[in-house]
């Protein structure tokens, strides 16, 4: 038995986290789950049987407590919030085959099977355990954890505890893996470990868990809590008076979810992908792998952690509000685009920063501009010069200028030939599919704009069909478009199925693109499947280009707004230069103060203004001949009757202003918390009208 060495054409089985029941999707969640989607369906084109497993982690003290806190029963909670994932997956267009829930029966008997094979084994044992405990956090610390004696993560008090729990014996795999993820192959009772260099991807995640195993002994793994603690979780099958760690229930997931949710003709075990994030890598690349070991099963094909999302620049959090719900961006511009910016925006691995500006961006230019501009022109153009059908290749030859590097230095070529023939060639697609295969999904979409979407843009610029005067030149210039567009529709489609659909279906083909190319991999080829003679069926814009607000306004508003910014902008300037002039930044000196003139004042009568809910036009005795008229903001928080008699301060040397067509000659203060609570300033005593405040 080599459970290191894959089967081949076994089939492809890719996997996602299993997203904890307590949140509400996101774009992290989001992010997994479309990667993986479109390996599955990239996959499933290929013609390879496919097994997509997602689906929640239901156990543990948060989701308790989560469910308490709701007056529900743990299972009620969860069957509650699973919905939202399951929604959200509808409105990605993502394609799971399986969805697994931790509480599944099925689950929770393999769970209990494989802790009682790895207790028969002598690989768990009970130990009594010291630790710190933290109670609101419900977690134990380590001695050295701690930081100034209290808890690491919220800093209150913790409390020593002794107890007993069972602990998994994984620090005797340390070498063995460590073999492994080098690519060494090694036995272990009669099962050979093919080692595999690709196991842990990208290859900076790979160092890191190498740097961390070889760093430091391998501890072992407590995989039980005592019911009294925590009562939500998989019973242990050997004490029920313990449950299992939620991880270690979790993790399983991968390997109990074929057995019950994937077609029975196929043993499915070991997976050929795991995605997960960057901050879940050290329980997959370690737990797992040496719970596996243990177990004398093979290990996955990859372990892959992508990068974070940031928000705007912000790490994404409920407190800061900015959490990115995908649902409202799909219902604003569709699943495809989101889609295709998050595979195209950055590389998978990286980390990479969500912002409004930069997905407005991306869509049009690549999505409006590039791909929708090239179906509608295209679309056009046949309807204009062939009544709407595709016209057939004829076999005139063609010229075609081409830019190659050699010596690094471009050359023109001019090639001729078909117009028909090999215009996206199979060379291009080979590294695409390797692009795909290596989860490269940034460098095979920008390949496939470069060498497809804009090359064929740039073909109908260069050849300007509407100048044409042959017939024939212009008939194998439509078809090449109409070809092209079907076979970009291909490729396309596992990171935009709906928009592939809907080429396909512009073309006038009845066929949906995946079934068909399953059915018939030669329709993968170039000028495969027989277009010419199909109606096409012009529809609305694949991607209707987003007009934001600033290019909604006219140019005449653009030269006042420009003017405006300039404006702001030298106002700006002007007050950093001040403020660097000062050494003490934003104090003000006493020569500055001395410049304000505040004086007591009594409001002898007050009034609302006529049309305004806020104004309220005073009349104050600053102790000059007449008294002042001072339009004040604080309706909302004060009436007219509360004002009058009242000994006010009043900034008396302001320039007049003007509000709601009255002149206001001076200012009354007034202190506003953040709370928006208003208090106007008044005097201590009884003092004249006009008295200065120094
Ligand atoms: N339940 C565990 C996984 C168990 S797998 C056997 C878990 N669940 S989770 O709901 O917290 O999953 C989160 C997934 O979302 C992780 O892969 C995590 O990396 C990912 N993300 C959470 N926030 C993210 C971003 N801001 N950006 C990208 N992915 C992020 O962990």
């Amino acid at each position: 038995m080599t459970p290191g060495k894959r089967k081949a054409g076994r089939g492809f089985y890719i996997t996602t986290p299993i997203y904890y029941v307590n949140d509400i999707p996101h774009i992290g969640h989001a992010y997994t789950t479309i990667a993986a989607d479109i390996l599955a369906r990239h996959n499933r084109m290929r013609g390879l049987p496919v097994f997509f497993l997602t689906g929640t982690d239901e156990h543990g003290q948060k989701v308790q407590k989560a469910a308490e806190a709701r007056g529900l029963s743990p299972k009620a909670h969860a069957d509650r919030m699973v919905e939202n994932f399951k929604t959200l997956w509808k409105t990605l267009d993502i394609s799971y085959d399986g969805f697994i829930r931790t509480t599944d029966p099925e689950h929770k008997k393999i769970v209990r099977e494989l802790l009682q094979r790895l207790w028969d084994g002598g690989l768990i044992e009970k130990r009594s355990y010291t630790g710190w405990y933290c109670t609101p956090d419900e977690r134990f610390w380590t001695e050295k954890d701690l930081i100034e004696g209290k808890c690491p993560d919220c800093g209150r008090d913790v409390e020593k505890i002794e107890e007993q729990n069972y602990f998994f014996l994984m620090s005797r795999y340390q070498n063995c893996l460590i073999d492994y993820i080098e690519g060494k192959s090694f036995s272990m009772g009669n099962i050979a470990y093919i080692g595999n260099p690709s196991y842990i991807r990208p290859d900076t995640r790979r160092n890191e868990v190498l740097g961390f195993l070889k760093s430091q002994p391998l501890g072992d793994l407590c995989i039980s809590r005592p019911k009294k603690r925590l009562a939500w979780g998989i019973p242990l099958p050997f004490d029920e008076e313990f449950v299992t760690y939620v991880w270690f229930d979790a993790l399983v997931n991968y390997y109990s979810g074929p057995q019950y949710l994937a077609p029975h003709d196929a043993s499915w075990w070991p997976a050929d992908a795991h995605l997960i994030g960057k901050d879940i890598l050290t329980t997959h690349a370690v737990y797992w792998s040496c719970m596996l070991m243990a177990l004398g099963l093979a290990l996955p094909g990859t372990i892959f952690a992508h990068g974070w999302w940031t928000i705007e620049g912000k790490k994404m959090s409920k407190s800061v509000g900015n959490v990115v719900d995908p649902a409202e961006i799909c219902g604003e511009y569709g699943a495809d685009a989101f889609r295709y910016f998050l595979m195209r925006e950055i590389p998978f691995g990286h980390d990479g920063d969500f912002s409004k500006s930069a997905f407005i961006n991306r869509f049009n230019t690549d999505l409006a501009n590039d791909l929708g501009n090239l179906l509608s022109r295209t679309l056009t153009m046949i309807e204009k010069y062939r009544g709407g059908v595709i016209p057939g290749p004829l076999t005139t030859k063609f010229r075609r200028k081409q830019y190659k590097e050699i010596d690094g230095t471009a050359h023109e070529l001019v090639l001729e030939g078909d117009v028909q023939d090999g215009f996206l060639s199979l060379e291009e697609d080979r590294t695409y599919e390797r692009h795909i295969g290596e989860m490269n999904f940034y460098a095979a979409l920008s390949q496939l704009w470069e060498i497809a979407v804009r090359r064929v843009n740039k073909c109908i610029e260069d050849s300007a069909p509407w100048k044409e005067k042959d017939g024939d030149t212009l008939s194998n210039l439509l078809y090449t478009f109409a070809e092209s567009l079907r076979v970009i529709a291909i490729y396309v489609y596992p990171i935009m199925p709906s928009s592939a659909r809907e080429i396909w279906r512009q073309l006038g083909m009845e066929e949906k693109v995946e079934e068909d190319i399953r059915k018939n991999p030669g329709h993968f080829e170039w000028g495969g499947y027989p277009i010419a003679g199909l109606k096409v069926k012009k529809g609305g814009a694949l991607f209707p280009r987003i007009v934001t607000i600033t290019e909604k306004i006219t140019s005449t508003e653009k030269v006042e707004i420009k003017k405006e910014t300039l404006k702001m902008q030298e106002a700006k300037a002007n007050e950093v230069a001040e403020t660097q002039k000062s050494d003490n930044g934003n104090l003000i000196g006493m020569e500055d103060f001395a410049k304000t003139e505040l004086k007591a004042g009594k409001v002898l009568r007050a009034e609302a203004v006529k049309g305004s809910n806020k104004l309220l036009r005073l009349e104050v005795d600053l102790g000059e001949e007449a008294p002042r008229q001072v339009i004040a903001g604080i309706g909302k928080k004060y009436s007219p009757e509360e004002l009058e008699g009242k000994t006010v301060i009043i900034v008396a040397n302001l320039k007049p202003a003007r509000l709601m067509g009255l002149e206001s000659r001076g200012m009354l203060l007034a202190a506003t918390d953040a709370d928006g609570t208003l208090s106007v300033l008044t005097a201590d005593r009884d003092i004249k009208p006009g008295a200065k405040i120094k």
